[in-house]
């Protein structure tokens, strides 16, 4: 194999500077660009997940951009037994969406589910000639998923999917795809696959983009227990759905620590600081000035001050969500209406691919 050919993950630092480039022609030529991006209906979204990335599909749908959201339903089944929910789960996340500000009625925003769409399916079975087992075997963020599920037994499934993701990628030509760390080694993959998909069958005439990743520069969001990443599985996160007193009730039990006086330090006062972060999410103010603003009225009041703005910032977000839950027939449509998009351009980009392989009869 040679140099050019081999997955380059190249530098963090110069990822980042690319990505921050990209952020600035986006906003000046918001047509040049696809969106793709998805998630695992696993469950309902929490605070972390709408401050850490869902208000950015919002931001970019704002801009004009075209957004396809993948909801990875059959992803579900390389980590864990359950799927008694996943229809359900595709559904409140749907709901979840909508209710953030993702806007499907303007026409440029799509959501679908893997597993209604088998032309994106079918792509994976040429992508998959285009990887070895060795280069799937060195992904380390399919290295810490097994390591996390526990499995004993690891399904093929669970070393393929990064192959998948390029399918969910490529049959669209998205070129840019907002993500966290964990996932910039999937989206290498998926430039290694288009870059020898067009070399090896569209040399002439290149048939996939090698798409972008554009990082998230939104802060990291701690649970309410202040020492990891806020996770519905790790019990320490607040539901969009939440009422406004489980809301109340769970900030109520936060963790925090024993001085009384009140400053934002993220490194020494991690549990303190993330509250404050939070509270600064909802009042657009900083966190230092909410930080003095309290001093001495420690975190019985910065609680308090929290359960009200975060309630409030939230209600008109849970208002439509209530609203949508008692219609799913227009949320069925909604999934519906994406199916059709993402089929249609699936099967476009489907049979160029059979073409450039010399498979058309
Ligand atoms: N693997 C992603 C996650 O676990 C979900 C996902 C599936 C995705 N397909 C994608 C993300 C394509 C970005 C692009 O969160």
């Amino acid at each position: 194999m040679s140099e050019a050919e081999k997955i380059d993950y190249g530098t963090f630092e110069a990822t980042v500077e690319r990505s921050k480039k990209l952020e600035e022609d986006l906003i000046v030529n918001p047509h040049k660009y696809r969106v793709l991006t998805g998630d695992r209906p696993t469950g309902r979204l929490h605070i972390g997940h709408l401050f850490g990335s869902i208000q950015n599909r919002v931001r970019l749908n704002k801009l004009g951009v075209e957004t396809f959201i993948v909801i990875a339903d059959y992803q579900v089944l390389t980590d864990r037994d359950t799927f008694n929910s996943i229809s359900e789960n595709v559904k409140q996340l749907t709901i979840d969406y909508l209710s953030a500000g993702i806007d499907v009625e303007g026409g440029k925003t799509v959501i679908f589910p893997h597993s209604h769409i088998p032309e994106l399916n079918q792509l994976l079975l040429p992508f998959l000639t285009l990887v070895t087992n060795a280069e799937l075997d060195r992904n380390p963020t399919v290295k810490e998923e097994i390591l996390a599920s526990g499995q004993k037994r690891i399904n093929a499934g669970m070393y393929t999917y990064p192959v998948h993701q390029a399918a969910d990628i490529l049959f669209c030509k998205g070129n840019v795809v907002p993500v966290g760390k964990d996932q910039l080694p999937h989206l290498e993959l998926t430039r290694v696959i288009a870059r020898r998909f067009n070399d090896r069958f569209a040399k002439k005439k290149p048939v996939f983009p090698e798409p972008q990743p554009l990082l998230s520069r939104a802060p990291l969001i701690l649970g309410l227990d202040g020492s990891q990443k806020m996770s519905k599985s790790r019990n320490n996160a607040i539901m969009l759905s939440a009422t406004e007193d489980e809301t109340a009730n769970l900030i109520k039990k936060a963790k925090t620590d024993s001085e009384r006086f009140i400053t934002y330090d993220p490194v020494n006062r991690p549990e303190v600081s993330n509250l404050l972060l939070l509270v600064s999410l909802c009042t657009g103010e900083t966190p230092e000035k909410i930080a003095s603003e309290i001093g001495n009225g420690g975190s019985g009041q910065l609680k308090k001050i929290l359960s009200e703005s975060l309630n409030e910032y939230l209600r008109p977000l849970r208002k439509k969500r209530s609203e949508l839950e008692s219609n799913m027939e227009y949320i069925r449509q909604v999934l519906k209406k994406g199916i059709e998009k993402a089929r249609e351009v699936a099967s476009a980009t489907l049979e160029e691919v059979r073409e450039v392989m010399n498979m058309n009869i």
